[in-house]
Parts: C-alpha cells; structure tokens; sequence
C-alpha cells in the first residue's frame, strides 16, 4: 500500500539535489530543524523516553537537524546539549513564537538558544497527548506532528470519546461514568452493566489504574485507587472479545493500517503484561482474520479518527467479539513508539518502514500548518 501525500518536503530534497550538483554555486537551503520533546511528568515517562531512544536511532538525520528537549518528571524542559538521550542538560528552556517556526529560550539567562521549524511530541499521557502541549505549539506558532488540541483532549479522555463515537454510530462497550461528587454503589453499576466490571481513570494510559472486579470490596478498592488518579473514572461490563489494533495515518484522506492482534496469558492486558512480564503478551501482525472483517476494522479505524478529528496519525483499539461485532475500546494519540511498539509494526506490515513513517508524520505536521497558516483571521478593523 502506498500513501501518496503532498511533498512540501521538496524544497529540502532539491536543495540537496543542488548541493550535489554543484556546492559552489548554489547554497544549500538549511535542513529542517525538528525538536523531539521527550519524558514528560505523566505515569509514562520512561515509555516516553524509549520511544523517543528509537525514533532519535531511525530518523533520517540527513534530512533533519535534529534537537532533543527533555521534560523531567517534574515538568521541567531542558534542551540536551547533543544527541545523547541519556545525557544531563543544564539548559532550562521553554518555546516562544519565533520568526518562521519557535525559539528555545533560556529561561535562567533570557537568551535564544535556536529556532525549531517542527516541534515532534513523543510523550504519552497527560500534557503531552491530551491537548495541553498542542496548545502550546499552537500559541507559539510552530508546526507540530500528530494530532491537534481537540482531538488530542479528547482522545484522552475516554469518556468524551465514547459519546463522540456514540453520535458518529460506531459500536463501544457500555459504561457508566463516576466523579467523585457522583458515585454509584457497585450493587448500582452491577444492576445496570452486570459484573465483573473493569474500573479505568478516564484519563490515563499503560493500563495504570485499570482493574477488573468481581464483587463489592473489589470495587471500593479500585474505585479509590483510580481517584487516586484521576477525577473520573468510567466503570465497563467485561467485554469477551479479541483485542484488535489498527494504526491510522493522515490529516483529511487517513489511511489504516493491516491491523494486529495483542494476545495476552493473563486476565487481561494490564501494566504488568505490558512491560514488566514480556512473555506474557505476543503480538501478532498481520492478524488472523478474513478478509471482510479486516476491511470493517480498518474502515471503522479511519470513521473513528476522523469522528474525532484526528489529524497525523492514532492507534484505534478494538475489541473483536465472538459475533464478528468491532467495538472501539480507546483511541490514542501518542501510541507507544518504540522499533516493537504496534503502531509503527503495523505500517511496517503495510507496506511502510519505521524511518518512512517518521518522514510521513513530519510532512503531514508541515502540512495542517501551511493549511492553517492560510486561513484568514478577523481583525477588528475588518468588520
Ligand atoms: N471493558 C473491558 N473488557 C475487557 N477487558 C478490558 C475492558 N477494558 C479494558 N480492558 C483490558 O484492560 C486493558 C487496558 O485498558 P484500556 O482501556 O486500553 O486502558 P489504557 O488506556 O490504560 O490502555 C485493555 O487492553 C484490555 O486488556
Ligand atoms: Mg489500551
């Protein structure tokens, strides 16, 4: 499969192609400069850093010139001197509108460090896929790669997306949503969902919190602990099924991926199958399924992310159940990234290699920005 996207990448390829021609008369034009913005203050900080470990060894790097910012867990940005992932910076930045993209300034000495033209969030989690860090490349006018601040905001939160995916009539499992100043007994939720129950923190990733209950203690337990993260927590029946991944990519023509399949020894797909216990859950690219039913997930992928507003790319989970039905179970933004990660090994299988994908997300940033930049904005003396 093919992705034909629109190449305002060529301004960079000619000018190599000149520089190669001949260095004496022509000036090469400078490389994009992208900024990978690493770790993070969510409960996914170190998958942040191992995603971003892989991405910085596969980036073409004669194509761009690459900057690594790192966020301490703290919530501190720090510009790394190199391109040494592992090494210490004492560089406290932040980004401010520039000229052309954004300046990395120096917080402790005022000073402009550099300008980006593309700013590359490889976070997980909260600030980093939830919107908050989109609005920030957006107040300082830089091009960024993946998905805006609404689609962002709401792919994190599964409750908005469950109702966003309810009105565009694509299947989720039914749920009930709880807040801390409005709780149902399990007694309640049973009547209405039928145990056992999965309690998820809305806002969460990497299956922390996430917790499968069988009667009342089970449930008071789990339902303090996922406040304990986050102010909502959605409660789900427990749905019987295959766990089925598609990986989509584009801004208005999105494609999906062959999808694949996360086969797990224990109860369900939780932290410690994730990345503690590594035998204990397999991955399986392409999937076996038939034909037909491959079509309809790939379909209900690209429907779901564009329901949302998905812009770059996003990984589409599913549940499979036994009567053929697709069930959306979550949409993430930022999927993990990593050289085994599902997201790039399903294009992989599809007919797109990891430092291609990475071409491809770049360029797609580029253009919603050039989309962006040219739409008009209503000034007073205007109206
Ligand atoms: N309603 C459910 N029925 C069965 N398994 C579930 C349900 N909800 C979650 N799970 C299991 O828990 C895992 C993590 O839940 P998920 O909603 O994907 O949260 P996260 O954002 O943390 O990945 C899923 O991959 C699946 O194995
Ligand atoms: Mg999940």
């Amino acid at each position: 499969m093919t992705i034909t996207l629109k190449k305002s990448l060529y301004r960079y390829e000619f000018s190599r192609g000149l520089a190669l021609l001949d260095k004496r008369f022509f000036k090469p034009m400078p490389k994009l400069k992208v900024a990978l913005i690493f770790g993070g203050k969510s409960t996914e900080h170190q998958i942040s850093v191992l995603s971003a470990t892989s991405i910085l060894e596969k980036i073409d790097k004669q194509k761009y010139d690459l900057r690594l910012v790192k966020i301490d867990i703290k919530g501190n940005w720090f510009l790394l001197p190199g391109l040494d992932i592992t090494e210490a910076s004492t560089h406290p930045i932040t980004l401010i509108p520039g000229t052309n993209g954004a300046n990395i300034l120096n917080t402790s000495t005022g000073q402009v460090l550099d300008e980006i033209d593309v700013a590359f969030p490889v976070l997980h989690g909260v600030f980093g896929e939830d919107g908050t860090i989109q609005g920030l490349f957006k107040m300082v006018n830089v091009a960024f790669v993946g998905c805006g601040v609404f689609a962002s905001s709401a792919c994190m939160d599964k409750d908005y997306t469950k109702r966003i995916l309810r009105d565009a009539d694509i299947a989720i499992a039914p749920y009930v949503t709880l807040t801390r100043a409005d709780q149902m007994t399990f007694e309640e939720v049973d009547r209405k969902l039928g145990a056992p129950l999965f309690i998820k923190p809305a806002s969460l990733g990497s299956s922390v919190g996430v917790k499968k209950v069988n009667n009342k203690e089970e449930f008071d337990i789990a339902l303090r602990e996922g406040f304990e993260f986050d102010v909502k927590v959605i409660v789900e029946p427990n749905i019987e099924g295959r766990e089925i991944e598609c990986a989509v990519l584009g801004n208005e023509h999105p494609k999906g991926s062959l999808p694949g399949e996360i086969v797990t020894q224990s109860e369900f797909y939780s932290f410690e199958s994730k990345y503690v216990d590594k035998d204990d859950a397999a991955i399986q690219i392409p999937v076996d399924l038939p034909d037909d039913q491959i079509k309809l997930i790939r379909e209900t992928a690209v429907r779901a992310y564009q329901a949302l507003g998905c812009e770059g790319l996003a990984r589409v989970d599913f549940f499979l159940t036994s009567d053929g039905a697709a069930m959306i179970n979550e949409i993430n933004t930022i999927p993990g990234f990593t050289n085994i990660s599902m997201y790039p090994k399903m294009w992989e299988a599809t007919g797109i290699g990891y430092t291609e994908l990475l071409d491809h997300l770049i360029e797609l940033g580029l253009e919603r920005y050039q989309k962006e930049q040219g739409l008009k904005t209503v000034s007073p003396e205007s109206l």
